[in-house]
């Protein structure tokens, strides 16, 4: 099946579209059109601030539905009220969600229909913040957001850029065609989301990915650690998961939010790291090593903080930390295993010696250093397996975004992973 099928899985579905009172409200007139024409039904429920930046009457001419917006009404109540709504919901999206109505939900308030409705709904629940990036920033949203998270609400964004007050940061809404993406993606099948990715072949496999750096524990507040960001496993991880797969992350410690729908395991050290990836892989498919492992650590984590003393130099005991792709490739024979290999010089030749050496199926050759692949948006990558005759292949890929890249990695990497 390709791309042009795909099935438009809102089909059917009931959302409660929540809109509360920021700018961004204008643009969930947008998200309103593409939920629908995306098959699904939509009934919005507006707070009393959204009132002051949209017309019910744009929401009812977009979704063909009457708009709610009175808890304690009795002319509403006979038609549909709250508690209908709530049940007939499979879906409750709010978008723009305000640090205000944010708040509330924490905080369990029942204090408007909105509040009410999410309360009293079991359907699962999305956020898309919106708000200036200083109050989006402040702890207190940050907290709020967290715990609404910890309840089982996902969150949509917010993405970062310029603001309607001005500002530049962290806190606009997504935009509604991301948002329906990721609504699409999040509520679809594997078989779906296969569908709609081009990439065949992995629906419902289980692919487990390690992303970022380890770090090592010097003292209570000293580590030895590295540069990566983690940007390319998570983009690997997303990619997997738009293609149908099942997918594990085992992340060190980085600043990015995770991809919808994937299982992320969290970790700190290469050992940790590791036992994560044994007990993730005795059901895995695909193991994809794209973390930065530190390859030694401490022989001693000193209690408390080492002291600088008098002396002008000092030197380290380090002890080298298990190989967490080689044990993992030796360990279950039968995972289909794809390393990364960071160079700073011959790089063809170092990968294609990595790739026998942690007996890996393919392995992705990446150059480093000097502004390279770490910490970077993009990269250019070659990626190297053993054809059936032994004989070394080789395709590289150019510059491009680590999102884009991660797609055509997947692709090549469940291609091959099809012919073994
Ligand atoms: N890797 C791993 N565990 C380690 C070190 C590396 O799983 N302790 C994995 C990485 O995730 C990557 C591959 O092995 O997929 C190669 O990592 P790289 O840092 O390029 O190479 P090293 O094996 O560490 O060798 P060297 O530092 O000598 O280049």
């Amino acid at each position: 099946m390709s791309a042009q099928t795909a099935l438009p899985t809102l089909q059917g579905k009931h959302i409660v579209l929540g809109v509360s009172g920021g700018i961004a409200a204008y643009k969930s007139a947008l998200l309103a059109r593409l939920l629908k024409k995306a098959g699904a039904d939509i009934k919005v429920v507006m707070t009393q601030g959204a009132h002051a930046f949209i017309t019910p009457l744009t929401f009812q001419a977009l979704t063909g539905n009457s708009v709610h917006d009175t808890l304690l009404d009795a002319d509403a109540e006979a038609g549909m009220g709250h508690i209908e709504l709530a049940r007939w919901a499979d879906l409750v999206v709010i978008a723009p969600a305000t640090a205000n109505v944010i708040a509330r939900l924490a905080n369990g308030h029942a204090d408007d229909l909105l509040t009410t409705i999410c309360l009293a709904s079991p359907a699962p629940k999305y956020l898309a913040p919106a708000m200036n990036q200083q109050m989006w920033s402040n702890p207190i949203v940050r907290a709020n957001t967290e715990r609404l998270e910890t309840f089982g609400w996902s969150l949509l964004g917010p993405d970062d850029g310029e603001q309607a007050c001005g500002d530049v940061g962290s806190g606009r809404m997504l935009e509604p065609e991301t948002i329906v993406e990721r609504l699409l993606s999040s509520t679809s099948s594997p078989a779906e989301r296969a569908s709609r990715s081009g990439i065949s072949g992995i629906s419902g496999k289980k692919v487990v990915i390690t992303a970022g750096p380890t770090r090592e524990a010097l003292d209570p507040v000293r580590y030895l650690s590295n540069y990566s960001s983690g940007k390319m496993g998570y983009a690997l991880a997303a990619a997997a998961y738009a293609a149908g797969a099942s997918v594990t992350l085992i992340s060190g410690p980085v600043q990015l939010e995770p991809p919808t729908g994937i299982t992320v395991v969290n970790v700190t050290s290469a050992e940790q790291m590791l036992d994560a990836a044994r007990s993730e892989s005795s059901d895995a498919d695909i193991f994809i090593a794209a973390a930065a492992v530190a390859d030694f650590r401490p022989q001693q984590v000193a209690e408390h903080k080492i002291k600088k003393g008098g002396d002008s130099t000092a030197s380290l005991e380090l002890v080298k930390n298990p190989d967490i792709v080689a044990t993992i490739a030796g360990e279950y024979a039968s995972l289909f295993c794809v390393g990364f290999a960071a160079e700073t010089q011959s790089l063809l030749e170092n990968a294609s010696s990595k790739l026998t050496r942690k007996k890996l199926d393919m392995i992705v050759a990446n150059q480093v250093g000097e502004g390279l692949a770490f910490d970077q948006d993009s990269n250019a990558v070659t990626l190297l397996w053993q054809d059936a005759q032994q004989t070394l292949q080789q395709r590289a890929f150019p510059m491009q975004s680590k999102h884009q890249l991660a797609r055509q990695l997947l692709d090549a990497i469940f291609a091959h992973y099809q012919t073994q």
